[in-house]
C-alpha cells in the first residue's frame, strides 16, 4: 500500500495562516528595534517601556508561529534542513540575549558556562535556534521568579552537548515520556500560555540532524533537558 499523507483542512490552513503572519511579525521586529536602536533620535524612556512591551509581544508570535510551521512541515515530511557551518558557542549566546526579555521579566538569574574554544557542529541554523529558544522559554516558564537557569555547552567524545537546568516545578515521573508529544501539555500550579509544541519541535529538529534529547526531571526539584549533536567533523 502507497504510504501517503493527505494533510486535513485544518493543517493546511494552520500552514497558511502561520506562514503568512511570519512576515508582517518580522517587520514589526525590525522596526521596532530600529527605533529603540537608533542613537541619533532617543525616545523618552515611558516610549521605550512601551516599545520593548510590543516588541517582546511581537518576539513571543514569532516563536509561536514558527513552532506551528515547524510542526506542520515535519508531520508533512517538508522539514528540509539547511545545513551550514554553525559557530554553537556563538549561536547560544545570541539565543540568550534573544530570551533574555523572558528570563529578566521574571526578574531570573541565567548563568552561562562553556569551554573557551568554540564549538562548531553542522546544523540548520534557524531550527537549531528554535531548539534553544525553547529551551530556555520552557526553564523560565516553569519555574518561579528570581529562581536560576544553568546553560551549559560542552564537548563529549564526537558530540556537542547543550544543556539548559532550572529549578522550578518539575514534572512528575509518570508524564516525564509524554512530554515531547504534540500538543501536550500538563498542569503546572502557575498558569502558563502554550501550545504544547516547544519539546515535540525540539525533538524533530534534533532527531533531524542526527542527534538526541533528553529530559531529566524531579518534581518540585526541577528540570535538565540534554542535547546532543554531532560536532562538525575536522575535514570541514
Ligand atoms: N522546564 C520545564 N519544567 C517543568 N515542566 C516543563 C518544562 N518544560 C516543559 N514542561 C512541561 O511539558 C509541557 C510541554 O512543553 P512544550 O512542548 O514546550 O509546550 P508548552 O511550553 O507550549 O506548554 C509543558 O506544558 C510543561 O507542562
Ligand atoms: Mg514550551
Amino acid at each position: 500500500m502507497q504510504n501517503t499523507f493527505t494533510p486535513n483542512i485544518n493543517d493546511t490552513f494552520i500552514a497558511m495562516f502561520t506562514h503568512d503572519l511570519k512576515t508582517p511579525i518580522n517587520s514589526g521586529i525590525y522596526a521596532l528595534e530600529m527605533i529603540l536602536n537608533d542613537k541619533s533620535n532617543p525616545i523618552n524612556s515611558y516610549h521605550r517601556e512601551i516599545l520593548n512591551d510590543i516588541l517582546n509581544s511581537e518576539k513571543y508570535m514569532k516563536n509561536l508561529t514558527e513552532n506551528m510551521l515547524c510542526k506542520y512541515k515535519s508531520d508533512n515530511g517538508h522539514l528540509d534542513l539547511n545545513k551550514e557551518k554553525c559557530n554553537f558557542t556563538k549561536l547560544v549566546k545570541n539565543c540568550i540575549s534573544d530570551m533574555s526579555y523572558i528570563v529578566n521579566e521574571k526578574k531570573q538569574t541565567l548563568i552561562f558556562n562553556a569551554p573557551e574554544e568554540d564549538i562548531f557542529i553542522n546544523a540548520d541554523i534557524l531550527n537549531i535556534k528554535r531548539v534553544i529558544n525553547n529551551l530556555i522559554s520552557n526553564a523560565s516558564k516553569y519555574s518561579k521568579t528570581s529562581s536560576k537557569i544553568l546553560v551549559t555547552l560542552e564537548v563529549n567524545k564526537n558530540n556537542a552537548i547543550f544543556q539548559v537546568q532550572d529549578f522550578g516545578y518539575g514534572i512528575e515521573i509518570n508524564n516525564l515520556s509524554k512530554v515531547f508529544d504534540k500538543y501536550v501539555r500538563l498542569a503546572n500550579k502557575q498558569k502558563t500560555s502554550g501550545t504544547g509544541l516547544g519539546l515535540y519541535v525540539a525533538k524533530v529538529i534534533t532527531d533531524a540532524h542526527k542527534g538526541s534529547i533528553d529530559i531529566k526531571s524531579k518534581k518540585d526539584y526541577g528540570t535538565t533537558v540534554t542535547i546532543k549533536l554531532p560536532l562538525m567533523s575536522k575535514k570541514h
